[in-house]
């Protein structure tokens, strides 16, 4: 039987032996950051980019890991993590959780500097093989978040809020929508493709710079597909002809019905199913 094991605070423990304090800020306020990395046969995939975004998380709220500990120390743990959970072939992914730490309740940081909180775990992972064929189903959803959403941290609420509406649904995600705009999904960054062009909202403060995304913009200008970076309005949903979703779990995900209607016609489109073979190939050879 493969060992359930999860790091804590510089110990690999059983999952069920893991303990972190009820004092602790991500439990108390959400106060902390996080990373979901896609782990295949052993090796993470764009690791480089998770740790530069984990990096710029913990800048963006202003936590300091201590001394020695640094992303690429997390994601070593991780691989570590893979092994010790039996998880060095075929998929799985990697959380990481660093927190503000544990002390009694205070709004404002910490008086006097206390270790952070970092927790790391391991998942075997499925990918939505049958979705992606088919296709998915969205609906709109009002963007709740807040005005750093560029940060990938552990305040989730608007996202878990918007993720339980799709799902009561029967949909596969919530595309959010903020004054007038689609931003991303719940859990995915999305393209569309309006008037023949391939679309996505830029990244700025109202989106997660998702790494999927970034990896795939980068495919699609290697094999000649433009990408304009103009947001999609709302009142342009009836003129998409494809729509797909990007992210560590989803992959390339087309959606092919958003708010009960028909995307383009109904069925993934060609350029959808060309970068989804793209990023197949990617994360098959491990660029
Ligand atoms: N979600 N946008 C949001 C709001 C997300 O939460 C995610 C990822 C993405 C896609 O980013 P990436 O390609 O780096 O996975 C976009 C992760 C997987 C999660 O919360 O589980």
């Amino acid at each position: 039987m493969p060992r359930d094991v999860v790091y804590v605070n510089g110990s690999f423990v059983p999952r069920a032996d893991a303990r972190v304090s009820v004092e602790d800020r991500g439990f108390v306020f959400g106060d902390g950051v996080y990373e979901v990395i896609r782990a295949i046969n052993g090796r993470l995939f764009a690791s480089r980019f998770h740790n530069d975004r984990l990096r710029r998380s913990l800048e963006g709220i202003r936590i300091t890991l201590a001394q020695g500990d640094t992303p690429e120390r997390f994601a070593d743990i991780g691989r570590q993590l893979l092994k010790e959970n039996d998880l060095l072939s075929g998929e799985a992914t990697v959380y990481m959780q660093v927190t503000r730490g544990a002390t009694t309740r205070v709004h404002n940081f910490p008086p006097s500097p206390i270790p952070p909180t970092v927790y790391i775990s391991v998942a075997r992972f499925t990918p939505y093989a049958d979705l992606a064929r088919t296709g998915a189903s969205a609906i709109s959803h009002p963007d709740l978040r807040w005005g750093r959403c560029d940060l990938k941290t552990l305040n989730l609420l608007p996202n878990v809020l918007a993720s339980q509406a799709a799902k009561e649904r029967g949909a596969f995600e919530a595309m959010l929508i903020r004054d007038g705009v689609v931003t991303e999904g719940a859990k995915t960054n999305f393209f569309g493709v309006v008037n023949g062009s391939l679309r996505t909202h830029p990244c700025d403060t109202h989106i997660l710079p998702g790494i999927t995304r970034s990896v795939l913009r980068d495919l699609a200008s290697d094999v000649g597909i433009a990408l304009d970076e103009t947001p999609i309005k709302a009142e342009e949903i009836p003129r998409l002809s494809e729509l797909f979703l990007t992210g560590t779990t989803t992959d390339v995900m087309p959606v092919v019905k958003l708010d009960d209607r028909a995307v383009g016609d109904g069925k993934p489109g060609e350029l959808t199913k060309r970068l989804q073979r793209v990023l197949a190939e990617s994360l098959a050879s491990g660029d």
